[in-house]
């Protein structure tokens, strides 16, 4: 643990994290996925806390797909206990937590709770996104509708970026994968446009406020060019 916090600044408020390599983990350790999932949900608890610590105003985590449901019935059952666990547990004093993808699918009683979570939290300048039941497509897709159903026939970037559900955060500056894969497994597609992108190979039970620091490292050692020219050093006259 890194005792002097480095804290960021605004060119990164947003940091997203695709939290993968729960399953190997555990099964490294000769055990059952679900405690791959339990330790996973620790360090999420750590590494939201550490993301406050250093200054990061909005962070985003990937925490159950659209394309997830496709497991074992015993795994998925185990994830949704662990975010009813969650949901019950002492809220974070610091942070407003909403959550993002389609939460009606999941039981009534979570998304109950989900929503009590939401208004208990409100107002927070730290903002945590937990996808759940979350597919970019889907979101996608649910804008969309939702614009044409305002009545709208032509939409602008604008109005797609507000009915998404990340609609009033900025897009990531940052987002990071772990468990080696290099994919983005439909996460934020829209919103990643001129996101950086930071891949490691560190399963994510096994993540420490150490690894976010070297992410945060890489993310200020890249040029964002949006498409531009790097800015030129101020010419004396
Ligand atoms: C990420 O870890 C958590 C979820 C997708 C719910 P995985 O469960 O995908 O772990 P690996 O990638 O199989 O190791
Ligand atoms: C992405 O991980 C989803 C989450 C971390 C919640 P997956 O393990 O589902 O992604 P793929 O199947 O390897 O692309
Ligand atoms: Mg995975």
């Amino acid at each position: 643990m890194t005792n002097n916090v480095k804290k960021v600044d605004e060119r990164l408020q947003h940091i997203a994290f695709i939290m993968d390599g729960n399953g190997r983990w555990a099964t490294a350790r000769n055990m059952p996925r679900e405690y791959g999932h339990k330790n996973g949900a620790r360090v999420f608890r750590e590494i939201t806390e550490y993301c406050h610590k250093i200054g990061i105003k909005y962070l985003t985590v990937y925490a159950f797909s659209t394309e997830n449901w496709k497991r074992p019935k015993r795994e998925v059952n185990a994830i949704m206990k662990l975010l009813d666990e969650y949901l019950d547990r002492q809220r974070p004093e610091n942070a407003s937590i909403r959550f993002i993808g389609d939460v009606s699918m999941l039981d009534p009683k979570i998304v109950e709770k989900i929503n009590k979570m939401a208004e208990e939290t409100a107002g927070h300048e730290y903002v945590l996104n937990v996808a759940m039941n979350y597919g970019s497509r889907a979101e996608l897709v649910t804008a969309f509708n939702k614009l044409l159903a305002q009545g709208k026939g032509e939409v602008t970037e604008q109005d797609i970026n507000s009915a998404l559900y990340t609609g009033d955060c900025p897009d990531p500056d940052l987002i990071v994968r772990t468990g080696g894969d290099l994919r983005i497994s439909n996460f934020l597609l829209w919103q990643a446009a001129y996101s950086e992108l930071y891949f490691t190979d560190t399963l994510w039970p096994d993540m420490t406020s150490d690894d976010v620091d070297r992410a945060v490292d890489a993310f200020y050692s890249r040029k964002r060019r949006f498409g531009g020219l790097d800015k030129e050093p101020e010419k004396k006259d």
